[in-house]
């Protein structure tokens, strides 16, 4: 509510994914702690985003699109200001490289620039009287209320706000439930959305999500729960809510995109790609290539190249110079990637690059897994991280099978040299996922395009443009002439 607002109950500490000197208490490295939220100071914040929003009759959902865009380019000057503070908790935190971190805040900044454009543009295509039958009607855009959001912990800075900004300039008012990992660098910008917006319009909650989460669903006063992360936790959020069924959803979730190499591929290119798509902030992305489908006829030296390119991926921490396998932000994930490696070992794969399967907690080597098959837990697990299962196929129905009995429909990437082939296999899968990357690795930007998927990937869609637009509906004034 405008406040940043004294806790003196029990805090958490936050402990860095990366390792220096053992400490004693953990191998982990401290960095500081958030406020343990419980459910009463949750609901104060809730209900300082209600009072904002005040039934549609607050000060910021009546302002001006004008007066919220201004507030909106304030915010972002000032967290530019805050530029190396968060770069540098996003490689503390969830040991996101130098490089990766930069382009996480700077692509974040532009989105804001470019969310402003867009309303610009909106506004001026859209907020216009139509006349007909009588009638003069003026379109407006108009809130939804008070949104509930939740971002990732691999993307904390980027996707929470790619969130919150759309939400808050279309006019609602928000309450933010950072995650964790990644809550610290949340800290730096509470003081810029204090001074760029009125009272109430951005409420911060912290604390363990399953305390401070609920009773805000429950209350059944959020109107929109916009979140990336799991299907499961988003199900069991969306079931507390009194209305679920009409609760509006956006929701950035689960995914095992399949990258599939055809028979006429360009072997070298197909491998560069899939090594980018596969290992890029070591596999941590919704978006990243998760399971990778060779014609049998190139099998061989696909592999070969795959392999070789994995084992020359450079291992460090996050301000080496071009490092690309950094800690893992989840300390229970080399556990993890150990124990379905081991299954898949166990039922007839193996590991096909020189450096991989290497558990050195909290790292794990980037490693190759061939040839996998429908048995194996990695065929149909979301691994999020650094392991790529290989699995030969003859035929492509084998493929589409697999898209068919897939709980998931994000992205494929099709890599081949018929451009016949390439275009009619693309109108199909198309229908099946929601991006058809050719020749590309699976990737969500550039950030105009729609980022959505089908199935438990996703409800709704964002992107510069679909945000605005998911944000708020298109409401009427009409008149008798
Ligand atoms: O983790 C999910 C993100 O939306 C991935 O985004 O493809 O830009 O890395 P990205």
């Amino acid at each position: 509510d405008g406040k940043i607002v004294p806790w003196n109950g029990p805090f958490s500490k936050v402990y860095s994914p990366i390792k220096s000197e053992p400490t004693g208490e953990s191998l982990y490295e401290y960095l500081g702690s958030y406020p343990d939220m419980d459910e009463a100071a949750a609901l104060e914040a809730l209900n300082a985003a209600c009072k904002a929003y005040d039934r549609g009759r607050g000060l910021w959902p009546t302002m001006a699109v004008e007066e919220r865009i201004a507030a909106v380019e304030k915010f972002a000057k000032l967290a530019t200001a805050q530029r190396e503070q968060i770069v540098q908790l996003l490689m503390w935190e969830i040991g996101k490289s130098r490089t990766d971190a930069e382009k996480e805040f700077d692509r974040t900044i532009e989105y804001i620039y470019l969310t402003v454009d867009e309303l610009k543009n909106l506004e001026r295509t859209q907020s216009r009287f139509v006349i007909e039958k009588g009638i003069i009607g003026q379109i407006r855009r108009t809130p939804l209320g008070v949104v509930l959001v939740m971002g990732p912990y691999n993307y904390p800075f980027n996707e929470t706000y790619t969130l919150v900004i759309p939400a808050l300039i279309m006019g609602n008012t928000v309450v933010m439930k950072p995650p964790r990992p990644g809550v610290l660098m949340h800290y730096y910008l509470q003081k810029a959305f204090q001074e760029a917006f009125p009272p109430g319009v951005i409420n911060y909650v912290y604390g363990k999500g399953s305390v401070v989460v609920p009773p805000l669903m429950q209350s059944g006063r959020v109107n929109v729960l916009a979140m990336i992360g799991t299907s499961r936790v988003a199900d069991s959020l969306k079931k507390m809510h009194p209305k679920s069924n009409r609760l509006k959803s956006i929701l950035g979730l689960d995914a095992k995109n399949p990258a599939i190499i055809l028979p006429d591929a360009d072997i070298s290119a197909a491998a560069s790609e899939c090594i980018t798509g596969a290992f890029s902030f070591n596999g941590q992305r919704c978006t990243a290539i998760k399971i990778i489908f060779v014609h049998r006829s190139l099998a061989e030296a696909f592999l070969k190249e795959f392999s070789a390119k994995a084992d020359a991926l450079k291992v460090g921490l996050p301000w080496e110079d071009k490092v690309n396998i950094t800690p893992l932000a989840d300390e229970n994930k080399p556990k993890y990637l150990q124990e379905i490696v081991e299954d898949a070992l166990q039922k007839g794969a193996s590991i096909q690059n020189a450096h991989g399967g290497i558990r050195r907690d909290p790292f794990y080597s980037p490693t190759v897994l061939y040839p996998v098959n429908d048995s194996m837990r990695i065929y149909h697990e979301e691994q999020f991280g650094p392991v790529v299962p290989v699995v030969p196929y003859n035929d492509i129905e084998e493929i589409f099978d697999y898209l068919e009995n897939s709980k998931y429909g994000q992205q494929v990437s099709i890599f081949g040299n018929s451009p016949v082939q390439i275009g009619h296999l693309t109108d199909q899968l198309v229908n099946m996922v929601s991006r058809v990357n050719i020749n590309s690795q699976c990737q969500r930007g550039p950030d105009i395009l729609p980022f959505t998927g089908r199935k438990d990937s996703a409800e709704g869609t964002l992107s510069v443009y679909d945000a605005l637009r998911s944000f708020s509906i298109r409401s009427v004034v009409a008149a008798k002439m």
